[in-house]
């Protein structure tokens, strides 16, 4: 079977994880330090905090700029869930938006009409390392002294035309999970480039405690991350360069050798910067195409529904764009240490689906 996702830790992410076993740092201690500092570095930005999951990094985000029982956060449709749990945990009013027609991310038109005077956030996703247009969502936050979170939880080391995607607005999260460009199970990260907004992330990640004189300042909880689990970061993000690189290869390979007329990659502009995470295929025939790479051996992930059709959320309108990518999309084998030969085979088989599917249509 080829796996959808593939990511290999070698010896370095080994021994990295050995020392900081040996030397018995289980809780949060150098490794995290080393990997925030190794992010400041590669992203450009002056304040980060390692946290243990993304979704942690978006709740501490929220916490950070005082959001409150009420407050309106406004979040795209077509995202993982977690992008409006982090609000709705904080029983904030989370408004939903569509996506464009052409491509999975926010519908700045559709924006303008449902932000107000009572939207405290706007968290923009940059869904497989795709830029949501910052500036034009600055403009807009901007009216009304809206702030903005970046989730590029899918979106690490992508370029965006101001910075990498998540440095650019009030705070960004990215993840580290198990599908991402650095991996360490469960993981993520917090940025900022304002020192205030940092020292009080870095106590909320402490349950918002001042430690001496002790002092309980902030609402906060235990979003600590293991040395353990930090140590394995550090290799990959030493060859972060290296491993953004072979994502984009990985995309342009699909990209060029498809040549199905009923299956396309769905387009991201590597030219400019932009990494993406996995390869998303489209078409019509989604089932019928899932099915049969499953019987070659191949697996495939659908893309999440989108989380209007979560009930808790009380969703009003329509997001027919986000309905129609989520029931027509899906990621093809991709990661890091995806070998070529099985790329090859998975282009190869997808290429001669019309044969096969045409003749039990
Ligand atoms: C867009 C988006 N936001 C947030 C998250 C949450 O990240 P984590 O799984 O690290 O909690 C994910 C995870 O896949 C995601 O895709």
């Amino acid at each position: 079977m080829i796996n959808w996702w593939y990511t290999e830790l070698g010896e370095p992410e080994k021994n990295k994880l050995l020392e900081a076993f040996s030397e018995k740092r289980m809780t949060l201690s150098r490794s995290v330090r080393e990997v925030e500092e190794l992010f400041a570095a590669l992203l450009h930005v002056p304040y980060t905090v390692m946290v243990n999951s993304g979704s942690s990094a978006l709740l501490m985000a929220l916490l950070a700029l005082d959001i409150q029982p009420g407050d309106e956060v406004i979040v795209p449709s077509l995202t993982w869930i977690a992008t409006a749990q982090a609000p709705g945990i904080l029983h904030a009013k989370v408004k939903l938006c569509d996506c464009t027609s052409t491509a999975p991310i926010i519908d700045l038109g559709q924006l303008e009409k449902i932000v107000s005077a009572k939207t405290k956030v706007i968290i923009p996703v940059h869904l497989n390392g795709r830029e949501c247009d910052m500036e034009a969502i600055q403009k807009i936050a901007s009216r009304f002294g809206t702030r903005i979170i970046e989730d590029a939880c899918k979106a690490m080391f992508s370029k965006g035309k101001n910075g990498f995607l998540g440095t650019i607005g009030d705070l960004g999260c990215y993840s580290l999970g198990m599908i991402s460009l650095v991996s360490v199970g469960y993981g993520g990260l917090v940025v900022t480039r304002s020192k205030e907004i940092y020292e009080k992330l870095k106590k909320i990640r402490d349950h918002g405690v001042q430690r001496t004189p002790e002092s309980y300042p902030y609402l906060g909880f235990n979003f600590k991350i293991s040395d353990l689990l930090a140590s394995l970061a550090i290799p990959q993000l030493q060859n972060l360069e290296k491993r953004a690189q072979s994502s984009v290869a990985l995309h342009d390979y699909y990209s060029q050798s498809l040549k199905h007329p009923d299956i396309s990659i769905l387009p991201i502009d590597k030219k400019s910067g932009k990494v993406p995470v996995y390869a998303e295929a489209y078409s019509e025939r989604r089932e019928d195409v899932i099915f049969y790479l499953q019987e070659k051996g191949i697996q495939t992930s659908r893309y999440h529904l989108p989380i209007h059709h979560a009930h808790y959320l009380r969703a009003d309108g329509f997001f027919p764009n986000a309905d129609r990518f989520a029931r027509n999309s899906f990621i093809l084998p991709s990661g890091p240490s995806q070998k070529i030969e099985d790329i090859s085979f998975v282009v190869e088989t997808l290429n001669q689906f019309a044969c096969s599917c045409g003749a039990n249509a």
